[in-house]
């Protein structure tokens, strides 16, 4: 049975991060909806990160006494209160007036990390000058130019942060359809869209009439005095993706980056093996929230293999479509370390700012504690394959 959601617009209100991404949809003009929310071509990817989780049952334990289960965890070194990471999403000042800034507070608020963007619209250096540095991760984009990857590589050394997530499956941009009709051009709304920013007053106020178009801050010192605009910004991303992109790309950065080093955009157990002999601390499995290639495997999909092969010498993170505290057990239980999560904490952005975020980890804190309770663990290290059928 199909089930009423809340309707209004209040995040407090919220009971399930699929409220607060009915009212994301209600709060944003849907040009930045969908580049929320959309993934490439036919969006097969998409919806099987959603669908992968009905195949994975639970198996509980009854009887097991729990009281309250605890819900911290290390990841990469770090003590985390919960086994979550905020993933790296570009463009969040187009959601809430200083998004990064929101999304990493309330991160660290909750004990876990933040992962920013190359595509930020706030530079890490003040991000790192604002929230503790072992709570903020840095997300680089390879660009196909040697010095611009130095000069990211070498900013975030300089910014005390210690961990570097480099994604690896974007050496072209995946097919974004809606992108090609809410746009005339690059950062040219179509008049469609146009006509429905006119119908959401309270985000123009909010985000666009203060400052116009946030810019990308990282790239600033990349792009020419005079023309670091948010559209500038674009263009240059359009002239750096490195199609080349290789495993000698990767080493490059390894033996340049002194900290942790995290490769993001692995979907097959053969280069989970590559990213360990060549000195990666961490993996990602994900599929960059169904953005990339389409009708791909879901990371979850791939973690008892890669976890069997791999999980011993480094770090496991899988992401793509966690939507449920019980879905973040789900992928623990399959070998992962920790999850990140995307889409959940970006529709507590659009929702409430920082206290919407908030919100978005308490509801999926809240139903991980409910569900290990269920499950009979007192811990997420009780955890394994032996709780799950799938
Ligand atoms: C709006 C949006 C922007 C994103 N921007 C980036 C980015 O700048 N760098 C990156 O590595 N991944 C980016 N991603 C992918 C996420 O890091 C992550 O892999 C994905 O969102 C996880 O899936 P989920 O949204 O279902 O949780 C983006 C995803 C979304 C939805």
């Amino acid at each position: 049975m199909k089930r009423a959601r809340y309707g209004g617009r209040d995040f407090r209100r919220a009971i399930a991060i699929e409220d607060l991404r009915a009212i994301a949809a209600r709060r944003l003009p849907n040009f930045t909806f969908e580049y929320v929310e959309g993934g490439a071509e036919d969006e097969v990817a998409l919806r099987r990160n959603r669908d992968v989780f009905e195949r994975i049952a639970w198996l509980p334990r009854t009887l097991a006494g729990v009281g309250t289960p605890d819900l911290s965890t290390e990841i990469l070194g770090e003590s985390c209160h919960l086994p979550l990471v905020i993933a790296p999403t570009g463009f969040n000042g187009m959601l809430w007036p200083q998004g990064d800034l929101a999304l990493a507070r309330a991160a660290a608020d909750a004990g876990i990390p933040f992962t920013l963007s190359t595509v930020s619209n706030f530079s890490l250096a003040r991000m790192t000058a604002e929230v503790p540095r072992e709570r903020v991760w840095f997300q680089l984009y390879p660009f196909k130019e040697p010095a611009a990857v130095d000069h990211l590589v070498d900013r975030a050394a300089q910014a005390g942060c210690r961990t570097l997530v480099v994604t690896t499956d974007v050496p072209v941009l995946g097919a974004r359809e809606w992108d090609q009709r809410n746009y005339s051009a690059p950062m040219q709304l179509s008049l469609r869209s146009k006509l429905d920013v006119l119908a959401h007053p309270g985000w123009l106020r909010r985000v666009m009439i203060p400052r116009g178009a946030p810019e990308f801050e990282n790239l600033s010192e990349l792009l020419p005095a005079g023309a670091r605009s948010a559209l500038a910004g674009v263009r240059f991303m359009g002239t750096q993706i490195n199609s080349r992109l290789s495993w000698e790309d990767m080493q490059r950065i390894r033996d340049r980056w002194q900290g942790q080093l995290v490769l993001k955009g692995i979907l097959c157990v053969d280069d989970a093996r590559r990213a360990a002999e060549m000195g990666a601390d961490g993996i990602v499995l994900s599929n960059h929230g169904g953005r990339q290639i389409d009708s791909c495997v879901s990371g979850v999909e791939l973690l008892p293999a890669v976890a069997a092969e791999v999980g011993e010498r480094i770090t496991v993170l899988v992401d793509g479509g966690f939507r449920r505290g019980s879905d973040v057990l789900k992928a623990l239980a399959l070998g992962a370390d920790g999850v990140m999560i995307g889409r959940p904490t970006l529709y507590g952005l659009a929702a409430g700012g920082q206290p919407g975020v908030a919100h978005a980890l308490g509801l999926l804190r809240t139903e991980m504690e409910r569900t290990l309770t269920l499950l009979g663990c007192r811990s997420l290290g009780e955890l394994g394959r032996h709780l799950v059928r799938s």
